[in-house]
């Protein structure tokens, strides 16, 4: 009876222990579903059209494409690279501005009187052409409007980023930490009411130790399950713990040799430093340029191509000219030669890859496969890149085959053969040798 209750107590000590790692995993899941949230990347992550859903709606779809495409060189109420935007819908009309945003060049080419003086008053600096709709580029205005008269406080040396652009982008980042910091104080608290029964738990066994042992009925083997002792040195001398660590040492080593091997040609984390000292974190993370901007390429082609020091000079003409990385980006131009760019991913030519494919028809994020590029200061290879991780990604992954007349056809077929797994790059043939080797 005794040995019944200690060990109940014990019983219910382990479920406690285990409530509490299963809640500590998910709010480790939750952590990691907010942090995935938290990472937008350009591109593609801006183009939330406001689906016609009141005002409300537009300004925030606003709110996020200006992010995502006008920030590097835009404020509401101050001066960037380009003019501050306030009061934009004042002095031009939306169609001008729609026409405008579409393509600066053509409508300057036209000749129209404000936007040539603008563009003169700007040291003749072109603003990139936007593949936005009309509705995104209202509802950019949008925002715009809701935005201004906010005062706004420069960021030191005209960084290209104002103080207002960083308070929306903490309140964004706000409602995410203030999720987290829920899960944080929901978790704090968790431990300290376990802590609170563990204690008590304890203090309840040794009390009913106590109680028993003032009984006088208890035979012999009751009170030797009362007085045991856990027996520290039976288990040290015990051949079968020891041949269990052996064991699990010698599996440890052996699984380190084989990885060893098996990262043999691999070039997993290679990170080699670049002749300027160019920081994704600044640019990508901090100033929150778009992939795009600079990787022009990357959404259209095979290939997501490096920028040129034109690109660089957008903002270089006019940002940190005096620092001494800067400086070698005009001799570069100077002397007519490219940057010497240290490649950081390359497959071997037998392989054939083609970023389009992925980011504008597959869908998936830069950092799906590059990491999380916008926190590198030097960028490095995130992914294995082997034909295991080309081929396991094409298994799992489901094909977007919505609205897309071409897959119609291949659905059905597959779904009346196989309808328990779901239509993935493999089942429309995406790990035939010949869909990426010549
Ligand atoms: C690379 C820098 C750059 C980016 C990115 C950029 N612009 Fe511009 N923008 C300029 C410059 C520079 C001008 C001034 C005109 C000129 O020199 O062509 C300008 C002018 C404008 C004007 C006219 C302002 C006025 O006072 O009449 C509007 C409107 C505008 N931009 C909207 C946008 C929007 C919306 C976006 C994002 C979708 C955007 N721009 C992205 C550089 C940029
Ligand atoms: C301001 C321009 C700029 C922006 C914005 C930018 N990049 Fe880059 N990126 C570069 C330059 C320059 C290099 C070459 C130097 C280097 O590797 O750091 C580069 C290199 C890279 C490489 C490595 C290429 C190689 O050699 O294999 C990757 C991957 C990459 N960028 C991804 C991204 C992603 C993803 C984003 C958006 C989150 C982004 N870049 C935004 C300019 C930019
Ligand atoms: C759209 C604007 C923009 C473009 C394009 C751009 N940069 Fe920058 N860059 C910035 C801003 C903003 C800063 C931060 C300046 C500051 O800290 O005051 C910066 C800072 C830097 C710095 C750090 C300078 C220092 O001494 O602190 C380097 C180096 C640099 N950029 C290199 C490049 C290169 C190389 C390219 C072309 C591949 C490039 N940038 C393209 C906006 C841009
Ligand atoms: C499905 C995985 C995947 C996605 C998604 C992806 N990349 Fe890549 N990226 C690669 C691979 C693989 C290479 C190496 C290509 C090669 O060596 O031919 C690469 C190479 C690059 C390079 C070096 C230049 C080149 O094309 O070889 C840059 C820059 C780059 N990626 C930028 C980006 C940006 C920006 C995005 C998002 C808009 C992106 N990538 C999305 C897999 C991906
Ligand atoms: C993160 C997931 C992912 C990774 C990693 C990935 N792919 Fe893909 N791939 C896709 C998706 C999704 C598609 C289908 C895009 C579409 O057509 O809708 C695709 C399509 C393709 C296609 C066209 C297939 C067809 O049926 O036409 C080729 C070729 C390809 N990938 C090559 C590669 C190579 C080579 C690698 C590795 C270097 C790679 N992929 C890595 C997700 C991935
Ligand atoms: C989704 C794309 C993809 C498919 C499908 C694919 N491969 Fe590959 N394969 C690759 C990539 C990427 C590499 C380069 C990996 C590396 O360098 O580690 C590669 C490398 C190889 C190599 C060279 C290995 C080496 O060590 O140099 C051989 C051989 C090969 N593949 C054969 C095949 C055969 C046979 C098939 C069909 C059964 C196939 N591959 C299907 C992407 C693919």
């Amino acid at each position: 009876m005794n040995s019944f209750l200690s060990r109940t107590s014990y019983w219910v000590l382990a479920l406690f222990l285990a409530l509490a790692g299963s809640a500590t995993a998910q709010d480790a899941t939750s952590a990691a579903t907010v942090s995935q949230q938290g990472v937008t990347p350009g591109g593609a992550a801006g183009a939330n059209p406001a689906t016609g859903g009141g005002d409300a709606a537009a300004i925030q779809a606003g709110d996020a494409l200006f992010k995502a495409n006008c920030t590097q060189c835009h404020a509401v109420n101050e001066k960037v690279v380009g003019p501050a935007l306030a009061g934009i819908t004042k002095r031009r009309q939306i169609p001008w501005l729609v026409k405008w945003v579409k393509n600066p060049a053509k409508v300057i080419a036209s000749g129209d009187e404000y936007a040539v003086k603008l563009f003169n008053d700007y040291g003749k600096q072109q603003m990139p052409s936007f593949a936005l709709s009309d509705q995104e580029i209202t509802s950019i205005m949008a925002w715009v409007t809701s935005q201004e008269g906010q005062k706004t406080v420069a960021d030191g040396g005209g960084a290209g980023v104002t103080k207002e652009n960083q308070t929306a982008t903490d309140g964004q980042d706000g409602s995410g930490a203030g999720a987290g910091k829920y899960a944080d104080v929901l978790l704090i608290v968790l431990v300290v009411v376990l802590i609170v029964l563990v204690v008590t738990l304890v203090i309840i066994a040794n009390l009913m130790k106590d109680v028993l042992r003032g009984r006088k009925d208890l035979d012999g083997r009751d009170v030797e399950i009362l007085e045991q002792r856990f027996d520290w040195a039976g288990l040290y001398k015990s051949t079968a713990l020891r041949g269990i660590v052996g064991a699990v040492v010698a599996l440890a080593l052996l699984y380190a040799g084989v990885q060893s091997v098996m990262a043999v040609g691999l070039t997993q984390g290679y990170q080699p430093t670049q002749p300027i000292a160019f920081s994704h974190k600044l640019h990508a993370g901090e100033n929150n340029i778009n992939c795009a901007y600079c990787h022009t390429s990357v959404y259209k082609g095979k290939s997501a191509n490096i920028p040129s020091a034109n690109i660089c000079m957008n903002c270089h003409s006019q940002i940190k000219t005096e620092s001494p990385e800067i400086k070698k980006i005009y001799r570069a131009i100077e002397r007519k030669q490219p940057i010497q760019w240290v490649r950081v991913h390359n497959l071997p030519d037998l392989a054939y890859f083609n970023h389009s494919q992925h980011t504008q028809v597959g869908g998936i994020q830069c950092q799906t496969c590059h990491g999380p590029i916008q926190n590198m200061e030097v960028v490095y290879q995130y992914s294995a890149l082997t034909m295991g991780w080309c081929i396991n990604c094409h298994r799992e992954t489901p094909l977007n085959t919505k609205g897309n007349a071409y897959y119609d056809n291949l659905v059905k077929l597959h779904d009346k053969s196989n309808n328990a797994v779901p239509f993935t790059v493999s089942s429309n043939g995406g790990t035939e040798c010949s869909k990426c080797h010549y």
